[in-house]
């Protein structure tokens, strides 16, 4: 378990309070946060949990965290999730963990997201890291070519993009909802709501891992200790 990621998770819990029903990402670092939260509800905090893929469902019970399904409640109040870049606007690329539709919904819905990162994944631009989005498997080449011309359109330095395979050999990566993710290998992405908004347009992407406006803490978690950078939207 990487230390830098413990005190990330560690620090979040300041931002979260017994009766809250929270937004669970998912992922090595919001697992360890999910283990944390399981000694809180052990110790008595009265939490529910709205998990983001069924691996963190399934973390969550095994931890002893209470879940409830997203169709049952009207509000979240803190959701909780990592990522796999973020630039010093708060714009993130998630998905490395092909959960992003689920993560996106849930974050969407809450009042705050709270986001747990070691620090190897700021950065000053994104795109480095493949932006995972995720598509319809019908039709998949018209899409992938819409794609490239989105992130060719909106300045991406790169475009190619690769259709992420399942560890196990079995073909096409499935995520939770039963898409399918192709890896854009953008390089750098230096116009994030442009791209966003483009990928938003194309009828075959269920959901791409740019979150724009949608992050309003990033908690830093270093060797010893852990950075809370918060911006207002207000
Ligand atoms: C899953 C995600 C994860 O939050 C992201 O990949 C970061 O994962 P980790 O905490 O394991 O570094 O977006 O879809």
């Amino acid at each position: 378990m990487s230390i830098a990621k413990e005190n990330a998770a560690m620090a979040a819990m300041e931002f979260i309070e017994t009766g809250m029903t929270l937004g669970l990402g998912s992922g090595s670092t919001a697992e360890i946060f999910i283990d944390m939260l399981g000694e809180r509800v052990a110790g008595g905090m009265k939490i529910q949990g709205v998990p983001t893929s069924q691996r963190t469902a399934d973390c969550a019970v095994e931890a002893g965290v209470p879940l409830i399904e997203p169709d049952k409640i009207t509000k979240i109040d803190v959701t909780i999730d990592g990522a796999d870049e973020v630039d010093p606007l708060f714009n993130l690329i998630k998905g490395g963990g092909a959960c992003l539709l689920r993560e996106k919904i849930i974050a969407q819905a809450s009042d705050r997201m709270v986001v747990i990162v070691d620090d190897s994944k700021m950065v000053e631009t994104l795109g480095a890291f493949p932006l995972p989005i995720e598509v319809d498997p019908f039709g998949l080449s018209l899409t992938a070519d819409q794609i490239y011309a989105a992130l060719k359109q909106t300045g991406c330095e790169e475009a190619q993009t690769v259709l992420r395979q399942a560890k196990d050999g079995s073909g096409p990566l499935v995520t939770d909802g039963g898409n399918w993710i192709l890896d854009s290998k953008c390089k750098v992405i230096p116009n994030p709501a442009d791209t966003a908004l483009a990928l938003s347009q194309i009828p075959g992407v269920m959901e791409h891992g740019l979150f724009i406006d949608l992050a309003d803490v990033i908690v830093i978690g270093e060797a010893d200790h852990a950075k809370v950078m918060e911006l207002s939207r207000e």
